[in-house]
């Protein structure tokens, strides 16, 4: 029997950019091996519905090459490799335990000789200029404090003519909508987290993190500030989640 983390994070707004960073990396290490099972389970399945989405809207062109950054347990990387048999796929994430999970799942998928992943930073991507075709971010760039630099890193790896896709979760806009979201944010969601996960509170800052996301209009201004241009968001499943694409010029 694993043993429960009992923790409680500050929320979002209470925190410095560097507490949250902190706190992200100790979160998404308690919570690997479940993380999958409650992704799909929390949303009905549809996560692997909108990675399938985000990866049927990847164009590659050039080197053939795409990074997927915040990894994780690879999600993104192996939709991407099922729907585009010629390219390789690098992922990165900071959170070695996560990573660990992916590794298993990229094995169990044979797909090794076409996922590698590493640990590294968002922030400073260590990868060279026009590295890759297409740079994608599914749900990890709420965690992240500074989004305008992680945008910069992913537009700095591609090519020109080439992708950010930013896949990313949001409290709805339409009061009734929003009524039922936050039912199931604030309360359905933190007392199943109790029964599955050794660390419910992790799924409280989920909670607290989407209603903190800035709305579309916002981060689709984000991607063009970040000198993407082009930029185009698809509404998935009643605006729950956003699909953003930018092209470097
Ligand atoms: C919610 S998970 C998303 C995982 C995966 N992309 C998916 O679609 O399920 C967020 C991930 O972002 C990673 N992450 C957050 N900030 C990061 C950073 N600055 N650099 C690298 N990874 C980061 C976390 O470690 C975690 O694995």
């Amino acid at each position: 029997m694993e043993k429960r983390i009992k923790k409680k994070y500050p929320r979002v707004s209470e925190m410095t950019p560097a507490q949250q960073v902190g706190m992200v990396r100790e979160l998404f290490s308690t919570i690997p091996r479940r993380y999958d099972f409650l992704n799909r389970f929390f949303s009905l399945r549809r996560d692997v519905a909108w990675r399938r989405v985000a990866a049927r809207k990847m164009r590659f062109f050039n080197t053939e090459q795409f990074l997927d950054v915040a990894t994780g347990t690879a999600d993104l990387a192996v939709a991407a490799v099922q729907r585009h048999t010629r390219i390789q796929v690098t992922g990165l994430d900071f959170v070695r335990e996560m990573m660990a999970v992916g590794q298993q799942k990229i094995r169990h998928h044979r797909l090794s000789d076409r996922i590698r992943l590493i640990q590294g930073d968002a922030m400073n991507l260590p990868f060279p200029d026009n590295t890759f075709d297409v740079a994608g971010i599914a749900f990890g760039i709420r965690n992240i404090p500074d989004r305008q630099r992680a945008l910069t890193e992913m537009k700095r790896v591609v090519v020109r003519e080439g992708q950010v896709i930013v896949l990313e979760m949001h409290y709805p806009r339409h009061p009734f909508l929003r009524g039922i979201y936050d039912l199931y944010l604030n309360h359905l969601l933190p007392r199943m987290a109790h029964l599955f996960s050794r660390n419910p509170a992790a799924y409280c800052y989920l909670g607290d993190s989407i209603m903190k996301f800035p709305a579309p209009d916002q981060f689709a201004h984000l991607m063009e500030e970040a000198g993407l241009i082009r930029v185009e968001r698809y509404s998935l499943t009643l605006g729950i989640t956003f699909l953003y694409i930018g092209v470097k010029p």
